[in-house]
């Protein structure tokens, strides 16, 4: 009997020690230095993917053909939606033949799938709850603008928020169990682009009287503590009403439309927040939320108020810590302008939705190289026109360099780069060196867009990836005062190693001054620094 006794417990032991094993694997995120990477079975991971249209992933017969064209992209990882109506049809009844057909063709085609919960909200409205959700008002409520019930679920109705949340939780043990082995997902998105359009809040009675009363301390406490860090808008707004640290919300944030926002932003954060706890409880994979960009001097509203704004997102924190990172979609031109301000106050950099094309093709490598971003993705990528063309090229890039970019992301030994003729150079330190981009001009014809990055693999050696820009180098002391450029590879990484092709000198590095990216292509070059007297 002893023996027995021994027997299960030896066997529970190692149980519980491979359930542990198996949670230290699933995809995580980690911060190494000041960057958060994405590990993927213990190693860190680059999404390089896409987005596809929303309705594509609703029959496999559909995505059968689309699949190998991805791959062929080349994309690593494809972001695709997962609907609440088509896995609960029926209350309480769960259909989830479409997520395991997507991940079985994901697998054929070797490539990894971060899913997007289209539930409660897509683009703001409610067309994705399902319809026993859509027929009954009474149990969940909508928004009221004007006096006028609208098609979006209020964020105050707690039987909606329990609804998405159980179904959500569902969604999560599946995955976990049909997939918790091999990850081929990697990441979820919780809902689309939220917020209230039309109007600036949500006016319903439970609404109204939530506006009315006091600012949960959660919110207040956390503007106290996070006061230097708040983004600047925020904090004007709190500080232009007396930075009061209790009060209603008009006492807080004053009476204006950034007062409902801030109170959107509060509501939404809470419900998604407990949808995406429900999910990690099941199977805790990292989530995301992303963000319909507002325009300059745009009223809420107009765009979804109470999305994860850069001006809000520190209400989305105050509120829960399921969320993982705050998302922006990025079609708007000033690409530079959305990233910095959303990689900032620890949120990193993932961006889900952007413009394709020729754009797409050159904001890759500022997003990866500037801002440690854990992806990029753009939209629409199964009826892009030549993705193999542009985007593709990048990403051929981009996946040889994704090890040494990652190794040394975080660490102040990475730059990226948009040049154009209004903006033509950029220059930073990195190691013992100014290091100057400049728009590549060679014999007068300048190129009219450059873009690229640059990664400092050893002390005077660079590894660079682009298009159309060259660098020159300024020594920092301590050290010898002058330093040219000793030699240019070009080449590429076969499974890690590095394969030279040609010995660029003479007009290829302009005799010697420049490290030099022709324009009308993409390369990868190395480049080594010497210094003298
Ligand atoms: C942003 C949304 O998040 C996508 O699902 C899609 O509707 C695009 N807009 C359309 O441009």
């Amino acid at each position: 009997m002893k023996m027995r006794l021994r027997h299960v417990a030896v066997f529970s032991i190692l149980l519980a020690a491979s359930a542990r094993a198996q949670d230290a694997n699933i995809p995580h995120l980690e911060k190494r230095g000041t960057a958060t990477q994405l590990v993927v079975d213990g190693k860190p991971y680059l999404i390089l993917g896409a987005e596809i249209h929303n309705s594509s992933s609703s029959s496999l017969d559909y995505m059968k053909p689309i699949w190998p064209r991805l791959a062929e992209i080349p994309l690593n990882t494809v972001l695709t939606p997962v609907s609440w109506e088509l896995i609960e049809p029926t209350e309480g009844q769960y259909d989830f033949t479409l997520v395991d057909g997507l991940i079985q063709q994901a697998r054929q085609n070797n490539l990894r799938i971060v899913f997007l919960w289209l539930a409660s909200w897509k683009n703001g409205m409610s067309s994705y709850a399902p319809l026993w959700v859509k027929r009954d008002t009474r149990r969940f409520p909508r928004v009221i603008e004007r006096d006028n019930e609208v098609e979006i679920l209020s964020t105050l109705g707690k039987a909606t928020m329990e609804a998405d949340a159980k179904a959500f939780a569902a969604l999560m043990h599946h995955i976990r169990e049909i997939d918790g082995q091999s990850h081929t997902v990697l990441m979820l998105q919780v809902e689309n682009e939220v917020g209230v359009l039309g109007d600036t809040r949500d006016h319903s009675a439970a609404a109204d009287k939530a506006f009315a009363s006091a600012v949960p301390h959660e919110l207040t406490t956390y503007l106290q503590a996070h006061r230097e860090s708040l983004f600047p808008e925020l904090r004007e707004l709190w500080d232009a009403n007396g930075a009061k640290t209790s009060g209603t919300w008009t006492d807080v944030f004053g009476n204006s439309p950034r007062a409902d926002e801030v109170f959107m932003a509060w509501n939404y954060g809470r419900y998604v927040n407990h949808v995406a706890a429900a999910g990690k409880a099941e199977y805790p994979l990292p989530m995301y939320v992303n963000t319909w960009l507002a325009h300059q001097d745009a009223t809420p509203g107009d765009y979804p108020s109470g999305g994860p704004q850069p001006r809000v997102i520190d209400a989305w924190k105050a509120v829960g810590s399921a969320i993982d990172i705050y998302s922006p979609d990025i079609y708007q031109s000033n690409f530079e302008d959305w990233c910095k301000w959303y990689n900032r106050a620890g949120n990193p950099l993932f961006i889900p939705e952007a413009a394709g094309g020729a754009a797409g093709e050159q904001n890759v490598f500022y997003a990866v190289g500037q801002h440690d971003a854990i992806g990029f993705s753009p939209f629409a990528i199964d009826s892009a026109k030549d993705p193999k063309n542009d985007l593709g090229k990048s990403y051929e890039a981009l996946i040889q360099l994704a090890p040494e970019i990652l190794q040394h992301q975080g660490k102040g030994e990475t730059a990226g780069f948009l040049l154009e003729r209004q903006k033509p150079s950029t220059s930073f330190v990195m190691n013992r060196y100014l290091v100057t981009v400049s728009l590549d001009e060679i014999f007068g014809s300048g190129a009219e867009k450059g873009f690229g990055l640059i990664i400092a693999t050893g002390p005077n050696e660079f590894l660079g990836a682009g298009s159309g820009f060259r660098v020159q180098f300024t020594p920092r002391s301590p050290g010898l005062p002058h330093a040219g450029v000793g030699y240019v590879e070009e080449g590429k990484f076969e499974n890690g190693r590095w394969l030279p092709g040609r010995r660029l000198n003479g007009d290829e590095n302009d005799q010697g001054h420049y490290w030099r990216f022709a324009p009308q292509q993409i390369s990868i070059e190395k480049a080594g620094v010497y210094r003298f007297e």
